[in-house]
């Protein structure tokens, strides 16, 4: 797990980008909830985390597909691949990814 931000640091439903080992990853806060997606869409690479948050997911700013945040999942084309969920903690008002544990894998 690798500390990124305080949870303080989140807006809700308003993504974040942040590096993790390497890996461009989006958080998204939905109340006390975090979820971490790899911050690349699976159509054309564009980073997800430039894109608006609804009741759907995180969708792409390019060309529409809105992603799952808890499966990764497109839900509208042209996408057909989902993205990387990563695990999240929150403690002590941190956020830790782990993008070693893929969850929708
Ligand atoms: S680049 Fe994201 S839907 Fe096309």
């Amino acid at each position: 797990m690798t500390r990124v931000c305080a949870l303080s640091d989140l807006d809700d439903g308003k993504p974040l980008a942040v590096e993790v080992d390497d890996v461009a990853v989006v958080l998204v806060r939905q109340g006390d909830e975090v979820h971490a997606l790899r911050d690349e869409c699976s159509h054309s690479a564009v980073e997800l985390s430039e894109g608006e948050v609804s009741r759907k997911g995180i969708e792409c700013w390019l060309h529409g597909s809105c992603f799952d945040l808890r499966t990764g999942r497109p839900s509208a084309l042209p996408a057909t691949d989902p993205i990387d969920v990563y695990a999240v903690t929150v403690e002590s008002g941190e956020v830790h990814v782990d993008i070693t544990t893929v969850l929708n894998t």
